[in-house]
């Protein structure tokens, strides 16, 4: 369910700490760029959430913060994450809050070599490095529900409140170790079929044949023997799609060896966040790999896979093509598919061509120059195609 062309849209920016403020600039730089050629009256708003805001104010995102986000069509955010906070602080009251809070159930991850790459994987081509991750994006490990026993007994009663359910967890532990942790992973049979759901129609509307649904239901049983059953179930609804199983330990291994096997990659959150990281080091790099963040037709968040990557903060040569392009997916969710194939051209062409490239990829390129390079192909692409 894509939302319908407009010609005016609201947008959210995040920029975050480390090197998120300097590759955000160069994305919001490009998506003006492409909707002022196509007639798109972008208007942009900038939120201060981060490691200084929090440290100053002791805020990280309140109800009020929220309702504000729920006016705009889009969230378009850098990374979170700063040595002088603990970890954890940032990446939970923030990242994952939004996500919890607009329910973007949907992680979507393009794993896709660029012409113009050095191939990271011996003997492979654009052509054999080409699908999407689809992480499933609030259950799993990351519901944050755990804690500590220390002395032998506690009690810990902890709650979970999602659009889809509500869980309450009255946990009575006693244990003669000295101390232990525990974590709860969740996965619901709604949260599953939804994301399976999705992952058929993205395959019916994208042309793919195949999805492939990873988890370790060898191991852990309970969770991930839910997930097969109820996508087993929606599968009947897609006779024409083919799907398959696999763990996710063979998963690691098949995408470096015969990654152009896979079309669509379906995952839980926690192998989803491990192996798309995976994904983007075989098209090239972390400051390659772009996300999205979805409620299909509400308000999702759209940023690059990679962090904030603190030792780069301020130099100003951090890679800014994983955010356009997460830009370009922003416009493609927001009902602009030409402007976001438009972006994707040009990022092809920049890299394609060899002179402006980040210090990641052999080049030697500031951050500026890559976002520049690009509006200036998208101009010369778009008035190119004009006069032919
Ligand atoms: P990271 O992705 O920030 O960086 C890992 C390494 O990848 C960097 O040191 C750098 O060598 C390279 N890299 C990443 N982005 C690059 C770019 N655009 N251009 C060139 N090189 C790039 O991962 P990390 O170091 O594990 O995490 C740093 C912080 O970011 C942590 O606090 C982490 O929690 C946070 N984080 C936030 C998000 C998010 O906000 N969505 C995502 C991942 C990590
Ligand atoms: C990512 C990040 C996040 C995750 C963190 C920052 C919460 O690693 O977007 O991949 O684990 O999902
Ligand atoms: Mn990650």
């Amino acid at each position: 369910m894509k939302k319908e062309r407009r010609n005016k849209y609201r947008i959210a920016v995040i920029p975050g700490d480390g090197i998120g403020p300097e590759v955000i600039r160069e994305g919001v730089k490009v998506i003006n760029a492409v909707c002022e050629l196509l007639n798109v009256y972008i208007e942009t708003e900038y939120f201060p959430y981060g490691a200084d805001y929090y440290l100053s104010t002791g805020k990280l995102l309140e109800e009020e913060d929220f309702k504000t986000l729920s006016k705009y069509d889009a969230i378009y955010f850098g990374a979170v994450g700063d040595p002088r906070v603990e970890p954890g602080i940032l990446e939970h009251g923030i990242v994952l809050a939004i996500r919890f809070y607009f329910d973007q159930y949907i992680n979507l991850r393009p794993v896709k070599l660029l012409p113009g790459i050095e191939v990271p994987l011996k003997g492979k081509s654009p052509d054999d490095i080409n699908f999407d991750i689809i992480r499933e994006n609030t259950e799993d490990f990351y519901i944050g529900i755990g804690g500590l026993v220390r002395n032998g007994r506690v009690s810990h009663v902890q709650r979970l409140i999602r659009n889809l359910y509500m869980i309450k967890f009255n946990l009575d532990i006693e244990t003669d170790a000295d101390e232990l942790a525990y974590q709860l992973g969740v996965i619901s049979k709604q949260g599953t079929r939804r994301v399976a759901e999705y992952s058929f129609e993205y395959a019916r509307r994208e042309k793919r044949a195949k999805i492939t649904f990873v988890d370790k239901a060898n191991v852990i049983t309970h969770i991930y023997g839910l997930w097969r059953r109820e996508i087993t179930d929606i599968a009947m609804k897609y006779p024409e799609i083919q799907y398959e199983f696999e763990f996710a330990d063979a998963m690691a291994m098949r995408m470096i060896r015969t990654p152009e096997r896979l079309q669509i990659v379906t995952m839980p959150n926690l192998f989803g966040d491990i192996l798309s990281d995976l994904g983007a080091a075989i098209m090239g790099g972390l400051g390659l790999a772009p996300g999205a963040n979805i409620n299909p037709g509400k308000i999702s968040m759209f940023e690059p896979v990679h962090g904030s990557a603190p030792k780069y903060k301020g130099k100003g040569i951090a890679n800014p093509v994983a955010t356009i392009w997460a830009g370009a997916l922003m416009l493609k969710e927001l009902g602009l598919p030409e402007a976001h194939n438009l972006i994707l051209k040009a990022i092809s062409n920049v890299l394609l061509e060899d002179k402006i490239k980040t210090y990641d990829l052999g080049g030697t390129a500031k951050t500026y120059e890559v976002g520049d390079a690009i509006v200036r192909k998208i101009r010369e692409i778009y008035y190119g195609e004009k006069t032919l």
